[in-house]
Formats: C-alpha cells, sequence, structure tokens
C-alpha cells in the first residue's frame, strides 16, 4: 500500500511569527496515530523557526522550490544543501505559479529536481493542464509531456523516491476543485506514464498527490480514489483545523 501523503503549501503566505504559530497549532493537534506522511512548506525565511517548532515530532518540514547547482553566483535562489542543512526533508517542484508566472519548464523541473534526488530528500513534482488544455481535451497530453519531461533520464531507483502531485491548473485557488473521477482518471493517466517510464511495479509505489481546492468537506471523497494518496493542499492548509481535519480525512 501507498504512504498517503499531505502537504501543506503555504506560497506566499505568512509572516515568521504567523508562520511559526501555524506550525504550533498543527503541531499541538497532529496525531501519528492518523497515519499520514504530513508536510508544512512555509516561505523560505519561516523555514529555521519551524524547523525549530517540529523538531521531535514526525511531521516534515518542507521548501517550495531548490536551484539545481549547490553553491555560487545565483542571486535570490536557495539550493539543496542550504534547504537540507535548515532541516527540509521536502521539496515542492515544478508548481503550476511557477510554470505560469516565473517561467518554469519541464527542463528546468528535471534539473531541480535531479539535485533534490541526489540529496535524498523527497521532491513532490507537480503536473496538471490548464483549462484550455481541458477544454480542447488535451489532458493527457499535457500529463504525459509534463511527467515525461520533468522525470526525464531518471534511475528506477530514483523514481521510487519521489512523490507527484496532479494539480489542475484550474482547480487551484478557484474554490473549484476536480471531481473525484476527474481526478482519478487523471491521476491513473499518470500512473500508466509512470509504468511505460519504469515498469509496473514501481510504479504502483509512486505516491500521488491531488491538489487544486482541497477542503476538509470535500477531501475524504478525493483520498478515496484508488490512485489518489493525499494531497498538496494550499488556501486551506493556511489555518490549522482545516489543514488537519484534511490531514485526518487522508487517514
Ligand atoms: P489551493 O492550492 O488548495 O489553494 O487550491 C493548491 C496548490 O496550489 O498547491
Amino acid at each position: 500500500m501507498r504512504q498517503k501523503i499531505v502537504a501543506g503549501n503555504w506560497k506566499m503566505n505568512k509572516t515568521v511569527p504567523e508562520a511559526v504559530a501555524l506550525a504550533r497549532a498543527v503541531r499541538a493537534q497532529w496525531d501519528a496515530s492518523m497515519g499520514v506522511a504530513t508536510a508544512l512548506c512555509p516561505a523560505f525565511p519561516a523555514l529555521v523557526p519551524v524547523a525549530e517548532i517540529l523538531k521531535g515530532s514526525e511531521i516534515s518540514l518542507g521548501a517550495q522550490n531548490a536551484h539545481w547547482e549547490d553553491s555560487g553566483a545565483f542571486t535570490g535562489e536557495v539550493s539543496v544543501s542550504m534547504l537540507a542543512s535548515a532541516g527540509c526533508r521536502v521539496v515542492i517542484l515544478g508548481h503550476s505559479e511557477r510554470r505560469q508566472l516565473f517561467g518554469e519548464t519541464d527542463e528546468t523541473v528535471n534539473r531541480r529536481l535531479k539535485a533534490v534526488l541526489a540529496a535524498g530528500l523527497l521532491p513532490i513534482v507537480c503536473v496538471g493542464e490548464t483549462l484550455a488544455e481541458r477544454d480542447a481535451n488535451r489532458v493527457e497530453e499535457a500529463l504525459g509531456r509534463q511527467v515525461r519531461g520533468g522525470l526525464a533520464e531518471l534511475s528506477a531507483k530514483d523514481m521510487g523516491g519521489l512523490a507527484l502531485a496532479y494539480e489542475p491548473v484550474w482547480a487551484i485557488g478557484t474554490g473549484r476543485n476536480a471531481t473525484p473521477d476527474q481526478a482519478q482518471e487523471a491521476h491513473a493517466y499518470i500512473r500508466s506514464v509512470l509504468a511505460e517510464l519504469v515498469g509496473a511495479g514501481i510504479s504502483a509505489t509512486v505516491p500521488i498527490q491531488y491538489g487544486g481546492s482541497v477542503k476538509p468537506s470535500n477531501a475524504k471523497d478525493l483520498f478515496s480514489q484508488p490512485d489518489i494518496d493525499g494531497g498538496l493542499i494550499g488556501g486551506a492548509a493556511l489555518d490549522a483545523d482545516s489543514f488537519l481535519g484534511i490531514v485526518r480525512a487522508a487517514g
């Protein structure tokens, strides 16, 4: 059985004191008996203080991006070794906001991914179609391109060390989630592409999270689909009660 993972993507929200308070509230109510691998992904300035709050708990700390080089003249970038030294075990890569607003491509996702895997952190690689692609019946084409491009040249062992997140762009932050059937169909397709790349055995072990307007009220129906292994949560992760409601739904 695949591990269910629920990660909170806090995006560019929360000052350091606000992030600390949220992490504290999540930790206070989180319980290992929920059986869900859980990660909090604050903005870079809050990583170290949130790491302090999570110390000694099983909740993982995650970052929202990482550069592929280890150090050097790359103003404004953050390397995987820096993230690891801050206590990160998880890194979100290729989020659609990075793709749409900051020029991220499958090729740059692939470079980042290789660096995160080499350091032994868990990458969560985001893929998802736009509304235009869905309306034009090009969902599989878009997902296939992103999975094959983003995961190019990985070994079978590498594939076994990552998670994917299916995040239809039209569902992110819009309040309009994919239906459980729509999401399941996309997840099953992504898993079939993984099977083509590395075989059905490894493909069956890769967690594929769903992201896009997940709330406590819709989480259970989404997470009970056979190929949906938890969620990547944006807006609803900014409140401890709603985030924990979603974690519980995955348990
Ligand atoms: P949302 O964001 O839950 O606010 O839709 C999800 C994400 O972008 O990861």
